[in-house]
């Protein structure tokens, strides 16, 4: 038996959009993807639905509110344009990132310390609507507090300093980082939960951070899917962190 709370998974199926959408096809379907990954081990979906379109589209959000029997996650930008589609939608997780039309993927957390006023806002039009609303933010202590300061009940800590550290010292840096945000959060009364950049052999000690109660994992499943299957490639993910709680 665990000592700590369970982990749960969020699988990111942003990136089967992606595949269908370099050729304008109607395959790879995400929502296909997002229905394997829940009978695979999935506890949640996340989708990004970005103002781009670059990969999911308004369809595969209404379509997997429809179908799936997990939570779906909806990414999205703060503006007015995505608040409308969310509180329409009706997801049952939205998380705010920060959304800038050039970069490959999201690049930074959100600077809700440098934006209190618009995050209250979309936070309070969210969960009155019954989303649980969440803010990625970089793990740093001045993030956390103004998260707490405009109602969100969740973080999602950026785990890319992490992922892209390339020698020890940064990697122990980077970690110490996240465990000692996700120790204050949790004192703060947020739930915790950490994505971006994490795959097969970064994962487990993001995982044992007891504080983390949800990952959410994309880009590297999906090119795990490539040669193992998509079912195979959610399961694994699932189990190696839980081999660690
Ligand atoms: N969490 C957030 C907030 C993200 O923006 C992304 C990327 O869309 C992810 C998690 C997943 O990142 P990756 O695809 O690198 O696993």
């Amino acid at each position: 038996m665990s000592r700590y709370a369970p982990i749960l998974l969020g699988v990111n199926v942003d990136h089967v959009a992606t595949l269908r959408q370099a050729r304008g096809t109607r395959y790879p379907d995400p929502v296909a993807a997002a229905l394997l990954a829940e009978r695979s081990g999935a506890d949640s979906i996340t989708i990004h639905l970005r103002e781009d379109r670059r990969h999911i589209q308004e369809r595969d959000l209404q379509l997997m509110e429809r179908l799936l029997d997990t939570r779906v996650n909806l990414e999205m930008a703060v503006t007015d344009s995505m608040l409308a589609i969310a509180v329409d939608a009706g997801p049952a997780d939205c998380c705010l990132v920060p959304e800038n039309r050039q970069e490959l993927t999201t690049e930074g957390g959100l600077n809700v310390a440098g934006q209190a006023a618009r995050i209250r806002s979309a936070c309070e039009r969210l969960e009155s609507a019954g989303i649980r609303t969440s803010l990625f933010i970089d793990p740093e202590p001045a993030q956390l507090e103004a998260s707490v300061a405009c109602g969100a009940r969740v973080v999602e800590l950026h785990t890319g300093a992490y992922a892209d550290a390339d020698d020890p010292q940064a990697l122990t840096r980077e970690l110490t980082r996240l465990t000692t945000a996700a120790e204050f959060g949790t004192r703060l009364g947020l739930r915790i939960h950490a994505g971006h950049g994490l795959h097969y052999h970064n994962v487990q000690p993001i995982a044992a951070i007891r504080e983390i109660v949800e990952l959410n994992i994309g880009h590297a499943i999906v090119a795990r899917a490539v040669f193992d299957g998509f079912a195979k490639a959610v399961a694994d993910m699932k189990t190696l962190m839980q081999e660690v709680r």
